[in-house]
């Protein structure tokens, strides 16, 4: 079984080919460039660059799986959530390649992209906790089948990628702002400065990274002489220590939210063994590290993608795709992108339910 994938929902292009014996035949990635200058991502300059570059991204992936577009068995897209310029793009081309080739079209979204990529690299069985961390979502959730999810916590304010973001904003670090952060905190006092954790004391799994985002805001105004962020001028070891103080912290609101639903999961789901970790902040060293520190503590086994499947890929989309194919559910051709779409949701899985069985 061969499934062709096509990402598009946000700033990468991205085309792969998997198999069902967990094999990448073929992959391409263009991660655009534009957006730097920007500090983050353009929704328009995006569309036009998804519209320019996702043919030839889909012809090189093919191209490197030494395949045609007629052996494959089934084309999926990320439907969204996610930039709905972008997603249109990668939508109407993998609806149009169906068309073509008279093969089924799945409407793949984009968080189960992320929440089910860890099983391409390892034997993962359902159900397992999983930490959605990237750019536009934070979530702590039960993966417990292709479709089928318990949402035990989200973010109130911003994403965790967006939190990076907009402290490497602040620093002047560019964009995306994690690499960087991740790096220059690696020679930084992570006991420098203190930071609050917003929502640790609330007895849910919820998250909030805006204040801890406005202390590290408040740091940096006082380097400037006019109290504006823009004009802080800050020594490279300050710069440091911020970073890495912001990503201790980021890390243990993460840590202590995931130790309550660790403790749900495993009383509701005695069967589960995984805690997973995904999405573009799940390539950071440090938080994988924490992770797996907690996993180990708590008897469960820490999994994550390869790093490089953590931020967005056609790799995640394909897999999606095809978990969701082998299970015979596939989208109708008139499908509506969807810029917003909850994961825990009902998703077009079942006959009958927005999908129909292949
Ligand atoms: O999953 P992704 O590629 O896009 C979305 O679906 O949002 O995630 C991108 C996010 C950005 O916010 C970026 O700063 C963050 O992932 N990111 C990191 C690291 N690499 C990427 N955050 C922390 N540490 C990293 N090493
Ligand atoms: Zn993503």
């Amino acid at each position: 079984m061969i499934v062709l994938g096509i990402e598009s929902s946000c700033d990468d292009t991205g085309a792969a080919v998997v198999t069902d014996m967990k094999e990448i035949m073929g992959e391409a990635l263009q991660s655009q460039e534009e957006h730097k200058q920007y500090g983050g991502v353009v929704p328009e300059i995006a569309a036009r660059a998804h519209l320019e570059h996702v043919d030839e991204i889909v012809s090189a992936c093919l191209q490197r799986a030494h395949i045609e577009l007629k052996d494959v068995d089934a084309i999926a897209a990320s439907a969204g959530p996610g930039l709905i310029g972008g997603v249109v793009v990668g939508v109407m081309t993998a609806k149009a390649l169906a068309l073509a080739q008279n093969k089924p079209f799945i409407a793949v979204n984009h968080l189960e992209g992320h929440a089910l990529c860890a099983r391409i690299a390892h034997d993962i069985e359902f159900p397992y906790l999983l930490l959605l961390v990237s750019g536009g979502h934070c979530q702590i959730l039960v993966v417990r089948n292709v479709g089928d999810y318990e949402r035990l916590g989200t973010t109130i304010d911003d994403a965790a990628g967006e939190a990076f973001d907009k402290v490497a904003k602040m620093l002047g670090l560019g964009y995306p702002g994690g690499p960087m952060i991740e790096k220059l905190a690696a020679v930084g006092d992570d006991a420098r400065f203190s930071l609050p954790r917003p929502l640790i004391g609330s007895g849910d799994c919820n998250l909030s990274f805006s204040g801890l985002k406005t202390a590290v805001r408040k740091i940096i105004e006082s380097y400037s002489p006019d109290g504006i962020v823009e004009h802080a001028i800050l020594p490279k070891q300050d710069v440091a220590d911020i970073c890495a103080c912001f990503q201790m912290t980021a890390t243990d609101c993460l840590l202590r939210k995931l130790e309550k639903a660790i403790k749900y999961f495993k009383q509701k789901y005695p069967d589960g063994q995984h805690l997973v970790v995904s999405g573009g902040v799940a390539s950071n060293t440090y938080l994988r590290s924490a992770l797996k520190n907690l996993a180990d503590d708590n008897d469960l086994e820490f999994a994550a993608p390869p790093i490089r499947f953590c931020t967005d890929n056609g790799v995640m989309v394909a897999w999606a795709g095809l978990e969701r194919f082998r299970l015979g559910y596939t989208s109708p051709l008139d499908f509506k992108p969807r810029p917003r779409w909850p994961l825990d949701e009902d998703a077009p899985k079942a006959p009958g339910a927005g999908g129909v069985k292949a």
